[in-house]
Protein backbone atom coordinates (compact mmCIF):
# COMPACT_ATOMS: atom_id res chain seq x y z
CA UNK A 1 0.00 0.00 0.00
CA UNK A 2 1.06 3.48 -1.04
CA UNK A 3 2.52 5.29 2.51
CA UNK A 4 4.46 8.57 2.41
CA UNK A 5 8.02 9.55 3.84
CA UNK A 6 8.16 9.88 7.22
CA UNK A 7 11.37 11.15 7.22
CA UNK A 8 10.90 13.47 4.65
CA UNK A 9 8.08 15.05 6.00
CA UNK A 10 9.59 15.47 9.24
CA UNK A 11 12.64 17.09 8.23
CA UNK A 12 10.00 19.80 6.22
CA UNK A 13 8.69 19.87 10.12
CA UNK A 14 11.55 20.62 11.17
CA UNK A 15 13.05 23.10 8.48
CA UNK A 16 9.71 24.97 8.56
CA UNK A 17 9.61 25.70 12.53
CA UNK A 18 13.07 27.28 11.91
CA UNK A 19 11.37 30.58 10.14
CA UNK A 20 10.29 32.80 13.40
CA UNK A 21 11.80 29.87 15.60
CA UNK A 22 11.70 31.14 19.33
CA UNK A 23 15.24 30.71 21.34
CA UNK A 24 13.30 28.90 24.34
CA UNK A 25 11.66 26.95 21.56
CA UNK A 26 8.47 27.07 19.79
CA UNK A 27 7.80 29.85 17.02
CA UNK A 28 6.38 32.96 16.41
CA UNK A 29 5.15 33.81 12.53
CA UNK A 30 2.71 35.60 12.44
CA UNK A 31 1.12 36.50 8.62
CA UNK A 32 2.86 39.14 6.58
CA UNK A 33 5.72 38.94 8.92
CA UNK A 34 9.21 39.10 7.46
CA UNK A 35 9.42 34.85 9.38
CA UNK A 36 6.34 34.11 7.62
CA UNK A 37 7.21 35.99 4.42
CA UNK A 38 10.87 33.94 4.32
CA UNK A 39 8.82 30.86 4.93
CA UNK A 40 6.28 31.26 2.16
CA UNK A 41 9.52 32.03 -0.06
CA UNK A 42 10.93 28.75 1.61
CA UNK A 43 7.48 26.63 0.80
CA UNK A 44 7.08 27.91 -2.89
CA UNK A 45 10.76 26.10 -3.23
CA UNK A 46 9.51 22.52 -1.80
CA UNK A 47 6.92 22.93 -3.66
CA UNK A 48 8.57 23.00 -6.72
CA UNK A 49 11.07 20.64 -5.77
CA UNK A 50 7.73 18.38 -4.65
CA UNK A 51 7.29 18.55 -8.70
CA UNK A 52 3.92 20.31 -8.17
CA UNK A 53 3.13 23.86 -10.08
CA UNK A 54 3.05 26.22 -7.15
CA UNK A 55 1.17 29.50 -7.15
CA UNK A 56 -0.06 32.83 -4.76
CA UNK A 57 -3.59 34.11 -5.02
CA UNK A 58 -4.22 37.60 -4.22
CA UNK A 59 -5.28 37.02 -0.57
CA UNK A 60 -1.61 35.48 -0.43
CA UNK A 61 -3.02 31.88 -0.15
CA UNK A 62 -0.14 29.47 -1.69
CA UNK A 63 -1.02 26.20 -3.71
CA UNK A 64 0.60 23.58 -4.73
CA UNK A 65 -1.14 21.94 -7.83
CA UNK A 66 -0.99 17.96 -8.90
CA UNK A 67 -2.61 18.17 -12.75
CA UNK A 68 -3.68 22.09 -11.74
CA UNK A 69 -1.55 25.28 -12.33
CA UNK A 70 -5.08 27.70 -11.40
CA UNK A 71 -8.41 26.90 -10.03
CA UNK A 72 -10.83 27.25 -12.90
CA UNK A 73 -14.11 25.48 -12.10
CA UNK A 74 -14.14 23.07 -15.23
CA UNK A 75 -11.65 20.64 -13.78
CA UNK A 76 -12.82 20.54 -9.92
CA UNK A 77 -10.06 19.84 -7.76
CA UNK A 78 -9.55 17.89 -4.27
CA UNK A 79 -7.74 20.29 -1.82
CA UNK A 80 -6.31 19.64 0.85
CA UNK A 81 -4.10 22.22 3.09
CA UNK A 82 -3.84 24.14 6.62
CA UNK A 83 -1.70 27.15 7.51
CA UNK A 84 2.01 28.34 7.76
CA UNK A 85 0.95 31.54 10.16
CA UNK A 86 1.01 31.12 14.12
CA UNK A 87 0.02 32.49 16.98
CA UNK A 88 2.81 34.47 19.47
CA UNK A 89 5.02 31.94 21.28
CA UNK A 90 3.01 29.20 19.47
CA UNK A 91 4.28 25.83 18.63
CA UNK A 92 5.58 23.61 15.27
CA UNK A 93 2.64 21.86 14.28
CA UNK A 94 -0.71 24.17 14.27
CA UNK A 95 -1.29 24.49 10.47
CA UNK A 96 2.32 23.51 9.87
CA UNK A 97 1.36 19.88 9.76
CA UNK A 98 -1.69 20.04 7.72
CA UNK A 99 0.14 21.96 5.03
CA UNK A 100 3.43 19.72 4.93
CA UNK A 101 1.62 16.08 5.01
CA UNK A 102 -0.09 17.82 2.45
CA UNK A 103 2.62 18.51 0.36
CA UNK A 104 4.27 15.06 1.56
CA UNK A 105 1.49 13.45 0.17
CA UNK A 106 0.78 14.90 -2.91
CA UNK A 107 4.65 14.40 -3.84
CA UNK A 108 3.87 10.97 -3.07
CA UNK A 109 1.38 10.24 -5.34
CA UNK A 110 3.04 12.34 -8.00
CA UNK A 111 6.22 9.80 -7.82
CA UNK A 112 4.45 6.86 -7.53
CA UNK A 113 3.15 7.36 -10.75
CA UNK A 114 -0.41 7.46 -9.42
CA UNK A 115 -3.13 8.83 -11.81
CA UNK A 116 -6.23 10.66 -9.56
CA UNK A 117 -9.51 11.32 -12.02
CA UNK A 118 -9.70 14.77 -10.27
CA UNK A 119 -6.59 16.90 -10.03
CA UNK A 120 -5.18 17.68 -6.59
CA UNK A 121 -3.41 20.50 -4.65
CA UNK A 122 -2.35 21.82 -1.60
CA UNK A 123 -3.26 25.24 0.17
CA UNK A 124 -1.46 27.02 3.12
CA UNK A 125 -4.07 29.83 3.89
CA UNK A 126 -3.62 33.25 4.89
CA UNK A 127 -3.71 34.65 8.56
CA UNK A 128 -5.35 31.40 9.68
CA UNK A 129 -4.63 32.72 13.31
CA UNK A 130 -6.11 36.20 12.67
CA UNK A 131 -3.61 38.40 13.46
CA UNK A 132 -5.49 41.14 11.31
CA UNK A 133 -8.49 39.20 10.37
CA UNK A 134 -9.33 35.22 11.53
CA UNK A 135 -9.62 33.19 8.50
CA UNK A 136 -8.09 35.70 6.22
CA UNK A 137 -7.31 34.17 3.09
CA UNK A 138 -9.45 30.80 3.31
CA UNK A 139 -12.69 33.25 3.60
CA UNK A 140 -11.40 35.33 0.53
CA UNK A 141 -11.11 32.27 -1.10
CA UNK A 142 -14.64 31.17 -0.30
CA UNK A 143 -16.36 34.81 -1.24
CA UNK A 144 -16.70 35.86 2.36
CA UNK A 145 -14.10 38.28 2.61
CA UNK A 146 -16.27 41.61 2.96
CA UNK A 147 -13.74 44.32 0.48
CA UNK A 148 -15.35 47.17 2.34
CA UNK A 149 -13.88 45.76 5.63
CA UNK A 150 -9.94 45.67 4.42
CA UNK A 151 -8.59 49.15 5.23
CA UNK A 152 -10.28 48.95 8.91
CA UNK A 153 -8.52 45.51 9.73
CA UNK A 154 -5.67 45.82 12.02
CA UNK A 155 -3.88 43.65 14.65
CA UNK A 156 -4.73 44.33 18.65
CA UNK A 157 -1.86 46.65 19.14
CA UNK A 158 -2.85 48.93 15.78
CA UNK A 159 -0.67 47.43 12.98
CA UNK A 160 -2.89 47.44 10.14
CA UNK A 161 -3.70 44.95 7.72
CA UNK A 162 -2.69 47.43 4.38
CA UNK A 163 0.63 48.17 5.74
CA UNK A 164 1.80 44.79 6.36
CA UNK A 165 0.33 43.33 3.40
CA UNK A 166 1.78 45.77 1.36
CA UNK A 167 5.24 45.48 2.90
CA UNK A 168 4.81 41.81 1.83
CA UNK A 169 4.37 43.04 -2.11
CA UNK A 170 0.55 42.49 -1.98
CA UNK A 171 -2.33 44.69 -2.85
CA UNK A 172 -4.93 44.55 0.01
CA UNK A 173 -7.68 45.63 -1.74
CA UNK A 174 -7.23 42.92 -4.05
CA UNK A 175 -7.53 40.05 -1.47
CA UNK A 176 -11.70 39.42 -2.56
CA UNK A 177 -10.07 38.53 -6.12
CA UNK A 178 -8.92 35.41 -4.32
CA UNK A 179 -12.51 34.29 -4.79
CA UNK A 180 -12.26 30.59 -6.11
CA UNK A 181 -14.66 30.04 -8.94
CA UNK A 182 -18.03 27.80 -8.68
CA UNK A 183 -17.46 24.54 -8.94
CA UNK A 184 -13.39 24.27 -8.79
CA UNK A 185 -13.15 22.38 -5.17
CA UNK A 186 -14.56 19.33 -5.29
CA UNK A 187 -13.83 18.49 -1.48
CA UNK A 188 -11.72 19.62 0.46
CA UNK A 189 -10.29 17.37 3.71
CA UNK A 190 -7.71 19.08 6.03
CA UNK A 191 -5.31 16.92 8.65
CA UNK A 192 -4.39 18.99 12.23
CA UNK A 193 -3.29 18.38 15.47
CA UNK A 194 -6.78 17.77 18.09
CA UNK A 195 -4.51 20.91 20.49
CA UNK A 196 -6.80 19.30 22.95
CA UNK A 197 -6.67 16.12 25.07
CA UNK A 198 -9.06 13.81 24.17
CA UNK A 199 -7.94 11.41 21.26
CA UNK A 200 -4.68 10.51 23.42
CA UNK A 201 -6.78 10.10 26.82
CA UNK A 202 -9.05 7.33 24.45
CA UNK A 203 -5.63 6.11 22.97
CA UNK A 204 -7.15 6.39 20.27
CA UNK A 205 -4.97 8.02 16.69
CA UNK A 206 -7.52 9.56 14.46
CA UNK A 207 -9.95 11.80 15.18
CA UNK A 208 -12.63 12.62 12.36
CA UNK A 209 -14.08 15.77 12.81
CA UNK A 210 -18.41 15.95 12.55
CA UNK A 211 -18.33 19.45 12.89
CA UNK A 212 -16.35 22.86 14.21
CA UNK A 213 -16.93 24.89 16.68
CA UNK A 214 -18.92 28.89 16.40
CA UNK A 215 -16.60 31.41 17.46
CA UNK A 216 -17.96 34.76 18.73
CA UNK A 217 -15.89 37.62 19.81
CA UNK A 218 -16.80 41.19 21.19
CA UNK A 219 -14.82 43.84 22.40
CA UNK A 220 -16.11 45.29 25.50
CA UNK A 221 -15.29 48.94 26.73
CA UNK A 222 -15.94 50.25 29.97
CA UNK A 223 -15.38 53.91 30.37
CA UNK A 224 -14.96 55.63 34.33
CA UNK A 225 -12.76 58.76 34.52
CA UNK A 226 -9.15 59.39 34.65
CA UNK A 227 -7.95 60.95 37.79
CA UNK A 228 -4.59 60.86 39.73
CA UNK A 229 -3.62 57.57 41.80
CA UNK A 230 -2.33 59.31 44.92
CA UNK A 231 -4.65 62.14 45.86
CA UNK A 232 -8.11 61.15 44.22
CA UNK A 233 -9.94 59.76 47.53
CA UNK A 234 -10.92 55.82 47.29
CA UNK A 235 -14.84 56.47 47.13
CA UNK A 236 -14.53 58.78 44.34
CA UNK A 237 -12.76 56.84 41.82
CA UNK A 238 -14.75 55.42 38.96
CA UNK A 239 -11.72 52.84 37.74
CA UNK A 240 -12.40 51.46 34.54
CA UNK A 241 -10.09 48.08 35.26
CA UNK A 242 -12.54 47.46 37.98
CA UNK A 243 -15.39 46.73 35.56
CA UNK A 244 -13.29 45.03 33.23
CA UNK A 245 -11.86 42.58 35.68
CA UNK A 246 -15.72 42.47 37.37
CA UNK A 247 -16.83 41.84 34.37
CA UNK A 248 -14.75 39.05 33.36
CA UNK A 249 -15.15 37.03 36.20
CA UNK A 250 -18.97 37.34 35.77
CA UNK A 251 -18.82 36.60 32.50
CA UNK A 252 -17.17 32.91 32.67
CA UNK A 253 -19.69 32.24 35.42
CA UNK A 254 -22.42 32.72 33.58
CA UNK A 255 -21.33 31.52 30.41
CA UNK A 256 -20.45 28.26 32.34
CA UNK A 257 -23.44 27.85 34.22
CA UNK A 258 -26.04 28.98 31.27
CA UNK A 259 -24.07 27.52 28.07
CA UNK A 260 -23.99 23.60 28.70
CA UNK A 261 -21.66 21.10 28.64
CA UNK A 262 -19.36 22.37 25.46
CA UNK A 263 -18.76 25.78 25.73
CA UNK A 264 -15.77 27.44 26.48
CA UNK A 265 -15.01 31.00 27.32
CA UNK A 266 -11.97 33.50 27.23
CA UNK A 267 -10.94 37.05 27.72
CA UNK A 268 -7.26 36.80 25.97
CA UNK A 269 -6.48 40.77 25.37
CA UNK A 270 -7.17 43.74 28.31
CA UNK A 271 -5.75 46.78 27.85
CA UNK A 272 -6.37 49.44 30.30
CA UNK A 273 -5.77 52.85 29.49
CA UNK A 274 -3.78 55.30 29.87
CA UNK A 275 -1.65 52.27 31.02
CA UNK A 276 0.35 54.03 33.90
CA UNK A 277 0.29 53.14 37.48
CA UNK A 278 -0.10 56.44 38.73
CA UNK A 279 -3.18 57.45 37.18
CA UNK A 280 -6.76 55.48 37.62
CA UNK A 281 -7.69 53.58 34.57
CA UNK A 282 -9.96 55.75 32.69
CA UNK A 283 -11.05 53.12 30.12
CA UNK A 284 -10.34 49.75 29.88
CA UNK A 285 -11.29 47.59 26.95
CA UNK A 286 -11.39 43.68 27.14
CA UNK A 287 -12.21 40.82 24.18
CA UNK A 288 -14.32 38.36 25.31
CA UNK A 289 -14.84 35.15 23.44
CA UNK A 290 -17.07 32.29 23.23
CA UNK A 291 -17.39 28.93 21.21
CA UNK A 292 -19.76 26.36 21.65
CA UNK A 293 -20.92 23.98 18.24
CA UNK A 294 -24.62 25.27 18.64
CA UNK A 295 -24.89 28.88 17.11
CA UNK A 296 -28.19 29.30 19.13
CA UNK A 297 -26.55 28.96 22.07
CA UNK A 298 -23.56 31.65 21.34
CA UNK A 299 -26.08 34.00 20.24
CA UNK A 300 -28.24 33.70 23.40
CA UNK A 301 -25.06 34.20 25.62
CA UNK A 302 -23.95 37.23 23.82
CA UNK A 303 -27.00 38.66 24.42
CA UNK A 304 -26.59 37.57 28.13
CA UNK A 305 -23.70 38.97 28.57
CA UNK A 306 -24.21 42.41 27.11
CA UNK A 307 -26.51 43.03 29.69
CA UNK A 308 -24.23 41.63 32.20
CA UNK A 309 -22.01 44.44 30.90
CA UNK A 310 -24.47 47.26 30.91
CA UNK A 311 -25.33 45.90 34.87
CA UNK A 312 -21.67 45.49 36.07
CA UNK A 313 -21.47 49.24 34.14
CA UNK A 314 -23.80 50.49 36.15
CA UNK A 315 -23.12 49.38 39.67
CA UNK A 316 -19.88 50.72 39.37
CA UNK A 317 -20.52 54.20 37.94
CA UNK A 318 -19.14 53.16 34.89
CA UNK A 319 -20.26 53.52 31.31
CA UNK A 320 -19.85 50.15 28.91
CA UNK A 321 -19.67 50.08 24.70
CA UNK A 322 -20.15 46.25 23.68
CA UNK A 323 -18.90 45.88 20.40
CA UNK A 324 -18.96 42.44 18.04
CA UNK A 325 -15.92 41.72 16.69
CA UNK A 326 -17.42 38.59 14.69
CA UNK A 327 -19.27 35.65 14.59
CA UNK A 328 -18.10 32.34 12.90
CA UNK A 329 -20.63 30.06 12.35
CA UNK A 330 -20.46 26.27 13.81
CA UNK A 331 -19.65 24.23 10.81
CA UNK A 332 -20.94 20.88 10.00
CA UNK A 333 -18.81 18.52 8.38
CA UNK A 334 -19.74 16.60 5.16
CA UNK A 335 -20.83 12.93 5.55
CA UNK A 336 -18.99 12.11 2.36
CA UNK A 337 -15.36 13.04 3.53
CA UNK A 338 -16.10 11.26 6.80
CA UNK A 339 -16.93 8.19 4.60
CA UNK A 340 -13.64 8.73 2.94
CA UNK A 341 -11.28 9.06 6.23
CA UNK A 342 -13.10 6.16 7.83
CA UNK A 343 -12.49 4.12 4.55
CA UNK A 344 -8.43 4.71 4.66
CA UNK A 345 -8.45 4.03 8.34
CA UNK A 346 -10.13 1.00 7.91
CA UNK A 347 -7.80 0.11 4.75
CA UNK A 348 -4.86 1.46 7.35
CA UNK A 349 -5.84 -0.86 10.32
CA UNK A 350 -6.38 2.36 12.55
CA UNK A 351 -8.73 3.30 15.13
CA UNK A 352 -10.61 6.66 15.31
CA UNK A 353 -13.25 8.10 16.82
CA UNK A 354 -15.61 11.15 15.58
CA UNK A 355 -15.23 14.36 17.56
CA UNK A 356 -16.12 18.00 17.11
CA UNK A 357 -12.99 20.56 16.56
CA UNK A 358 -12.78 23.10 19.47
CA UNK A 359 -10.71 24.92 17.64
CA UNK A 360 -11.58 27.27 14.06
CA UNK A 361 -10.12 25.93 11.03
CA UNK A 362 -10.27 26.90 7.36
CA UNK A 363 -12.16 24.17 6.63
CA UNK A 364 -15.19 25.79 8.20
CA UNK A 365 -15.22 28.10 5.60
CA UNK A 366 -14.43 25.60 2.78
CA UNK A 367 -17.71 24.04 4.40
CA UNK A 368 -19.40 26.80 2.53
CA UNK A 369 -18.20 26.13 -1.16
CA UNK A 370 -17.47 22.12 -1.44
CA UNK A 371 -18.12 19.17 0.92
CA UNK A 372 -15.43 20.07 3.90
CA UNK A 373 -14.10 17.39 6.34
CA UNK A 374 -11.34 17.38 8.73
CA UNK A 375 -9.21 14.24 10.85
CA UNK A 376 -7.05 15.12 14.15
CA UNK A 377 -4.04 12.90 15.08
CA UNK A 378 -3.43 13.09 19.16
CA UNK A 379 -1.72 16.09 20.86
CA UNK A 380 1.17 15.72 23.77
CA UNK A 381 -0.27 16.10 27.03
CA UNK A 382 -3.49 18.02 24.91
CA UNK A 383 -0.97 21.05 24.61
CA UNK A 384 -1.52 23.69 21.81
CA UNK A 385 -1.33 27.55 21.25
CA UNK A 386 2.09 27.11 23.46
CA UNK A 387 5.82 26.69 22.73
CA UNK A 388 6.08 22.85 23.89
CA UNK A 389 3.21 21.65 20.98
CA UNK A 390 3.73 18.06 20.44
CA UNK A 391 2.72 14.77 18.54
CA UNK A 392 4.42 11.39 18.76
CA UNK A 393 6.33 10.81 15.14
CA UNK A 394 4.28 7.78 15.07
CA UNK A 395 0.90 9.82 15.52
CA UNK A 396 2.08 12.45 12.13
CA UNK A 397 2.91 9.61 10.29
CA UNK A 398 -0.46 7.51 10.90
CA UNK A 399 -2.12 10.99 10.23
CA UNK A 400 -0.40 11.58 7.13
CA UNK A 401 -1.38 8.05 5.84
CA UNK A 402 -4.98 8.43 6.53
CA UNK A 403 -4.52 12.04 4.77
CA UNK A 404 -2.86 9.84 1.69
CA UNK A 405 -5.56 7.40 1.28
CA UNK A 406 -8.84 9.57 1.93
CA UNK A 407 -7.20 11.77 -0.54
CA UNK A 408 -6.62 8.95 -3.49
CA UNK A 409 -10.24 7.90 -2.11
CA UNK A 410 -11.77 11.62 -2.77
CA UNK A 411 -9.95 11.96 -6.25
CA UNK A 412 -10.23 8.52 -7.30
C1 LIG B 1 -7.40 28.82 15.93
O1 LIG B 1 -6.26 28.55 16.18
C2 LIG B 1 -8.34 29.01 17.00
O2 LIG B 1 -8.19 30.01 17.73
O3 LIG B 1 -9.20 28.16 17.19
MN1 LIG C 1 -4.00 27.90 15.98
MN1 LIG D 1 -4.45 25.68 13.14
Amino acid sequence: MLSVSSARLHARIAALARFGALPGGGVTRSCWSPAHEEARGWLLGEIKSAGLTPWVDPAGNVFGGLGLDRFDGATPAVLTGSHIDTVPEGGTLDGALGVLAGLECLQTIHEAGAAPRRPLAVAAWSDEEGRYGSLFGSRAFCGRLDAAAIPAMAAVDGERLVDVMTRAGFDPLRAPEARAPAGAVDAYVELHIEQGPRLEEAGIPIGIVDAIVGIHRARVVFAGQADHAGTTPMERRRDAFLGAADYALKARELVVARGGPRVVTNVGVVQVHPGVSNIVPGRAELVHEMRDPDAAVLERLAGECAALARDVATARGLAVEVRPMSATMPAPCAPRVQTAIEAACAALGLAWRRLYSAAGHDAQNLAAITDAGMLFVPSRGGRSHRVDEASDAEAIERGANTLLHTLLRLAA
